[in-house]
């Protein structure tokens, strides 16, 4: 059950994280290069909505197996780089919210109404975000693994 509940983490550590890096790195640099605000603006946004989708999900399978994990060890039990990394997972998990709900919604209807300077402000703060949480993420990694040994 334990290594049923780490391997649903995992994978959902991976397409969250790992889909951060390519959108931030990768997919996002090279269309801000290349194309105009009227193709890259429509583009990102459908690329986001999907990815987003994903997002959500791979966000409650990890909340969803981390806290099972965590109760089958036992809270006061578990040892302390658990718990800092429940806290941000639980920071990340806030701040996806506020780009989904919030922003993305802001990006949707500024492409639907070739609205480029509205577009463009909300993808700025969502690139700023999920900057952010990258950060956060490779922080979470850190604690996660190398926890035990920094806190003995
Ligand atoms: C509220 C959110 C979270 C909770 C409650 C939580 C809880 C846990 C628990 C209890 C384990 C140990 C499982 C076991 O060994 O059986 C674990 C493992 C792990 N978690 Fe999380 N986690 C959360 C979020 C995250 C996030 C956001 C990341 C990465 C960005 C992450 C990365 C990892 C990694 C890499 C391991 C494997 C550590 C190892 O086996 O050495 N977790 N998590």
């Amino acid at each position: 059950m334990r290594s049923f509940l780490l391997f649903l983490h995992l994978a959902g550590v991976i397409i969250w994280v790992g889909g951060m890096f390519f959108a931030h790195f990768c997919l996002r640099p090279v269309a801000a290069e290349q194309l105009p605000p009227a193709q890259r603006l429509p583009l990102l946004s459908a690329v986001l909505g999907r990815f987003f989708v994903a997002v959500a999900l791979a966000v409650a399978v990890i909340l969803a197996s981390g806290f099972a994990s965590l109760k089958l060890t036992g809270f006061a039990l578990a040892p302390l780089h658990w718990h800092a990394m429940s806290g941000l997972g639980l920071l990340m998990a806030g701040i996806f919210a506020v780009i989904y709900f919030r922003l993305y919604p802001r990006l949707r209807a500024g492409v639907a109404e070739a609205d480029w300077p509205a577009a463009g402000a909300a993808m700025n703060r969502i690139r700023l975000l999920v900057a952010t949480n990258l950060l956060l993420g490779g922080l979470t990694l850190a604690v996660a693994t190398l926890g035990a040994y920094l806190v003995p």
